[in-house]
């Protein structure tokens, strides 16, 4: 049975200090652990905690990769870069930066595609705002979100993690109810079926305000996979509990 995956996506939070406490809180508190663990972390600090987290159950991810194989793009880093420091992950598409760094659907789908190619895992983002969900446009929100990823990808399109977060819920306290995620977790496995003949073992992970209390009911539904947890995933005790949560 494929396992479940917790990663934590710390966004723009940390300092050397503040990050080397985490870890090592993380690291004693882990217990046996059945599912797979990451966490996404600024790229200053890749190094840092792939260092500290050298041979342990805890894989290291980025928080986005660029669209660029190299060359005069100032500030962006490459997917190769990224695997040069041992990345296992990249989120690719998160809501903040479609919504901040205007990426549209194809150029979170060349991010992805540039991921595979350097052997990262992309995590891909998608969700609806409270306004498209509330307008009934939720399904054809994320499928088209998806299927521009899977149209640049679909010859390795069972590498990628998909990460379904409802943009209403993303820092806000408001989770997505188990029942609201599974149904559109179920839309999106439909998707990846149609697809790939290896869409089961695809995981696709809930995101949004998923926290130590909500937790096991949500990785209780049938086709969630895992989290993609924030603002919990900076407290020690809170990831753990989550990590505990999931099969
Ligand atoms: P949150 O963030 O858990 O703080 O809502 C999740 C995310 O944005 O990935």
């Amino acid at each position: 049975m494929k396992k479940q995956l917790i990663a934590g996506n710390w966004k723009m939070n940390g300092s050397l200090a503040a990050n080397e406490a985490l870890l090592k809180d993380l690291l004693a508190g882990l217990n046996a652990p059945v599912c797979q663990i990451a966490v996404c972390v600024p790229a200053v600090y890749l190094t840092q905690c792939q260092k500290q987290l050298a041979g342990s159950a805890i894989d290291v991810g980025a928080q986005d990769v660029s669209a660029h194989e190299s060359g005069a793009f100032t500030g962006e880093n490459s997917a190769a870069m990224l695997k040069d420091l041992g990345v296992r992950y990249a989120i690719v598409g998160h809501s903040e930066r479609r919504q901040y760094h205007a990426e549209t659907d194809a150029v979170v789908a060349v991010k992805a595609q540039r991921a595979l190619a350097a052997g990262i895992t992309p995590i891909v983002c998608v969700g609806e705002t409270l306004q498209e969900r509330e307008a009934g446009k939720t399904e054809e929100v994320v499928k088209r979100q998806l299927a521009a990823v899977i149209h640049l990808n679909g010859h390795c399109i069972s590498e990628i993690v998909v990460a379904y977060e409802p943009v209403w819920a993303i820092g806000t306290g408001k989770t997505a109810s188990p029942e609201q995620a599974q149904a559109v977790h179920a839309l999106l496995r439909a998707q990846l079926q149609a697809a790939t003949s290896h869409a089961d073992r695809i995981q696709i992970v809930y995101g949004g305000s998923m926290n130590a209390a909500n937790a096991a009911q949500l990785l209780a539904q049938p086709d969630i996979d895992g989290g993609l947890v924030g603002g919990a995933s900076l407290k020690a005790p809170d990831f753990l509990t989550i990590i505990a949560a999931a099969q």
